[in-house]
């Protein structure tokens, strides 16, 4: 089973009187456990495509799945519960919350969608710290941090609910689903 599977995919958007053909009729799959890089200039589809992969947006036409989920049958509170679950952003501006450390962003996904106990989000959070390199800086807010220092946080906060990732001091709790990471770019 292919991860991400698009048959025909298009995303249309309106701009006022003028329909944006972003995708315009894609095939692709991609399997687990692979790397892909979706290149192209400018403008030419790349986040709009990554948002529909990513349930955050939703195509216009053709067939998308993902973890062999139609995505287009996911109303609102289900695509927010599929991507909690199993999908990692991260995004072109990084969105990371103002308001909360780097140590608090990363350690966000883990409380609010995923039932990880506070000693395994501890452990979790500060192994993606130093994995990151950004451990001496756990306790500065988004407009403390360079533009670099906010990627690594944005690439931890990626990678924090996947279930399948592992490192010595952080052991995934209990299941066994291989989530994929999309970068929104
Ligand atoms: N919400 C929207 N409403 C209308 N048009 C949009 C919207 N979002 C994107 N577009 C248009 O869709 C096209 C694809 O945009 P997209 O953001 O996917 O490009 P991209 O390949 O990610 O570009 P970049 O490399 O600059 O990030 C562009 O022409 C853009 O102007
Ligand atoms: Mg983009």
């Amino acid at each position: 089973m292919p991860l991400v599977h698009a048959e025909q995919l298009v995303k249309t958007y309106r701009a006022g009187d003028i329909d944006v053909q972003a995708v315009r009729g894609i095939d692709f799959s991609i399997e687990p456990a692979s790397f892909v890089a979706f290149v192209g200039p400018s403008g030419s589809g790349k986040s709009t495509l990554l948002n529909m992969i990513g349930c955050l947006d939703r195509p216009t036409a053709g067939k998308l799945t993902v973890l062999d989920t139609d995505v287009a049958t996911l109303d609102r509170r289900a695509s927010a519960a599929f991507r909690g679950q199993h999908i990692g952003f991260i995004f072109q501006d990084f969105n990371l919350i103002p308001v909360l450390t780097a140590y608090e962003n990363i350690e966000y996904p883990l409380i609010m969608v995923q039932d990880w106990s506070p000693k395994e989000r501890a452990d979790r959070v500060s192994g993606l710290l130093a994995a990151v390199g950004m451990a001496d800086q756990a306790n500065k807010r988004p407009d403390q941090l360079s533009g670099g220092q906010k990627q690594r946080v944005a690439v931890a906060r990626a990678l924090v609910a996947n279930r399948s990732w592992c490192s010595p001091t952080s052991p995934p709790p209990t299941s066994t689903t291989t989530p994929p990471t999309a970068s929104s770019n």
